[in-house]
């Protein structure tokens, strides 16, 4: 059974519904509902703080978007998790069925834990099986007790929907990028650039490796060029989008060169990180999604860069679409953005909750 994907962030609530057809070659998606619609500023950043508010803007999001997309035939929602709220580190260990995963990582985990193990919720996902000393590596999974519990009120707050999956961004957008290229033993960088955090996957030969979340987004972007022009959010935005001219053109490079920088340091970071394990590894591609994917010329400096291949990721370029129901425009330009509730929305509901 399908679920609706809903990734909930900083900026804006997205939503996707699929069909699923087939499988392999002969498979085919179609999109029956999607939904978009932006974020009361600055709620969603204070989980930790203050979830009430936190949770009862994400469930009038979800509302608003079950309504407005006719989302109806969906009943079962499919969230992620991303941020400080949650913990993800590639272990070792003994090796163990996937079956018995969560037994046996609940003896593992404490010491990759700064919370006491009561508190939080663990999962895993094993990445490559047995080494020549019995060692499996893991995905260690763990989010706090509370922040899942706040995320399954919001669900129930919306009285239309019932949880289904609880995932994370950087592993949705794994998953999505695995759906489309199934088999793929490509060193590939998956980077989100969202509005508050980039998420960045690193593939190594088709798997993800390297996992990291890094808070400087889109948002920073929109506020440094406030500040050097001492302009509105609104006309500080407009700019970014590249729908005004800036004031000063040389200083406005400036501002952007410098918020691609950091992304790149980010990246890098985690690519140094990936060496550490696999030394002599070089990305073969990188791929940008997320709102920040969109921004002018994005692509070529990270293929300038980097000096590999770099291309926007866009899942809604892989599915069907009824013309007179969606403009496909608009798919085009939204897809980057929806990578993550691409992700989420492939999954399915599993046969126990
Ligand atoms: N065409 C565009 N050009 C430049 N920036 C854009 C464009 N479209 C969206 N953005 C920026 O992308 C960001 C929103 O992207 P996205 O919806 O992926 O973020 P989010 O998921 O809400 O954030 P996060 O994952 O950090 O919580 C905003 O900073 C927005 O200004
Ligand atoms: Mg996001």
């Amino acid at each position: 059974m399908s679920v609706i994907g809903f990734d909930i962030g900083t900026y804006a609530a997205k939503a996707l519904l699929l069909s699923i057809k087939g499988k392999g070659k002969s498979q085919s998606v179609t999109l029956d509902g999607l939904g978009f619609s932006q974020m009361p500023s600055g709620v969603m950043a204070q989980w930790e703080d203050q979830p009430v508010p936190a949770r009862t803007a994400m469930s009038a999001a979800m509302r608003t978007l079950v309504k407005l997309c006719k989302l109806s035939r969906g009943r079962y929602a499919a969230l992620s998790l991303s941020g400080e709220t949650m913990i993800i580190k590639k272990i070792s260990m003994p090796v163990t069925s996937q079956k018995e995963l969560r037994q046996s990582l609940a003896l593992e985990a404490e010491q990759y834990i700064p919370y006491p193990i009561s508190e939080v919720i663990i999962d895993g996902h094993i990445l490559t099986t047995e080494d020549s000393y019995g060692q499996m590596s893991v995905l260690l999974v763990a989010a706090r007790r509370e922040v899942v519990y706040n995320y399954i009120q919001a669900i129930a707050l919306t009285k239309v929907l019932k949880p289904a999956v609880i995932d994370i961004d950087v592993l949705a957008l794994f998953n999505a990028y695995d759906f489309i290229y199934p088999n793929s033993s490509e060193n590939v960088i998956l980077v989100d650039i969202g509005a508050s955090m980039i998420h960045i996957t690193v593939l190594v030969d088709g798997l993800p490796h390297t996992l990291k979340e890094e808070s400087v987004g889109g948002q920073r972007l929109t506020e440094d060029i406030e500040d050097a022009f001492n302009i509105s959010p609104e006309e500080a935005e407009s700019i970014k989008f590249g729908t005004t001219a800036p004031p000063d053109l040389n200083e406005c490079r400036e501002v952007f060169d410098r918020i691609v920088s950091n992304w790149q340091a980010a990246i890098d970071r985690a690519i140094e990180q990936t060496r550490a394990e696999v030394p002599n590894y070089n990305p073969s591609k990188i791929f940008l999604a997320g709102g920040g994917a969109n921004i002018n010329g994005l692509v070529e400096q990270f293929h300038n860069y980097y000096n590999v291949p770099a291309d926007i990721f866009n899942p809604l370029t892989y599915v069907k679409f009824n013309t007179k129901k969606f403009d496909r425009s608009y798919i085009d330009y939204i897809g980057p953005q929806m990578a993550v509730a691409f992700g989420l929305a492939i999954r399915s509901k599993p046969e126990k909750l």
